[in-house]
């Protein structure tokens, strides 16, 4: 039996856990089991500190309240996880530049890329690192990357372009000279020639998609790991939907298409591509 969780003065009981788990899964997809008790408490022990509530209780009745909206938003904002880093799992950056691009139809030169759930920005702007050293004629290109992620704060930041400097060690030196602007001893800037191929936005990609595609390629990474199958297989069907026939997905390292999604072959390494 689990012990109520009582930190200070606020104790989050099952009960509230259990209306708390419900809350998220229905606003974001995000399932929480039971081992995410001490996650769930520490961030939004935070939230209750900072609105003066003094029960999980009370925020409860907030969230569900129809002023609760912009809560909702904070609440999600608080729960997800938004570990990223630029050219993380570097590989699918390599076949992106040397298996991808060199092969998109020159007709039209139309190329479209989304970073489905791209947290504080270092995904897409490592696909539009990779676009301008694979592609010497860019400029004569209708390039675009989507860059969009249910949580405000991390779509704000990607937007702002800014980040520690430390952060940027996995660019490749010849990358941060080209596009790559220290602010200060301790601050980079991403370059504007980066920013002019991204647009960020604010997508739960549970809900209904504004955007019409098709797209060439989506990243969807470490994002469905906090899912059910149910959601993963409809959002995975949805996926294929917004591709081009032929069209490329990249998913994390730890997520996999297996017994989910039969409209995509895998090339290995967790790329996949949309069956014609
Ligand atoms: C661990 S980060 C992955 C970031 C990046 N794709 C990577 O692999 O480095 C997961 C991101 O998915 C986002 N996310 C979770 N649920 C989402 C949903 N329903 N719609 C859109 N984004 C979601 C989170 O806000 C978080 O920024």
């Amino acid at each position: 039996m689990l012990q109520d969780r009582s930190v200070g003065d606020v104790p989050l009981t099952e009960a509230d856990f259990d209306a708390i788990s419900k809350r998220v899964r229905e606003a974001s997809g995000i399932v929480l089991g039971s081992s995410k008790r001490d996650l769930v408490y520490g961030r939004l022990r935070r939230r209750l500190r900072v609105l003066g509530i003094t029960s999980f209780a009370k925020y409860l009745s907030m969230l569900d309240a129809p002023e609760g909206a912009a809560e909702r938003v904070e609440m999600v904002n608080a729960i997800t996880t938004n570990l990223t880093g630029f050219f993380r799992e570097r590989h699918h950056f390599e076949y992106l530049e040397r298996d991808l691009l060199p092969h998109l139809p020159r007709q039209g030169r139309r190329l479209r890329i989304w970073s489905a759930g791209c947290s504080s920005g270092e995904e897409p702007y490592t696909i539009a690192m990779t676009l301008h050293r694979s592609m010497p004629d860019l400029h004569a290109w209708d390039a675009r990357i989507l860059a969009t992620d249910i949580d405000t704060e991390m779509v704000s930041k990607g937007a702002a372009g800014v980040y520690p400097a430390d952060r940027i060690a996995p660019v490749p030196a010849e990358l941060q000279r080209a596009h790559v602007h220290q602010l200060d001893g301790s601050t980079v800037r991403m370059g504007d020639d980066l920013k002019a191929l991204i647009a960020f936005r604010q997508l739960n990609l549970l809900d209904s998609w504004p955007m019409r595609g098709p797209f060439d390629a989506i990243f969807c990474r470490n994002v469905v790991i906090y899912f059910d199958k149910p959601t993963q297989r409809a959002l995975f069907d949805r996926f294929a939907d917004m591709l081009v026939p032929g069209g490329h997905l990249f998913i994390g390292h730890s997520e996999s298409l297996f017994r989910t999604c039969d409209r995509f072959r895998h090339l290995g390494r967790t790329i996949y591509q949309k069956l014609r």
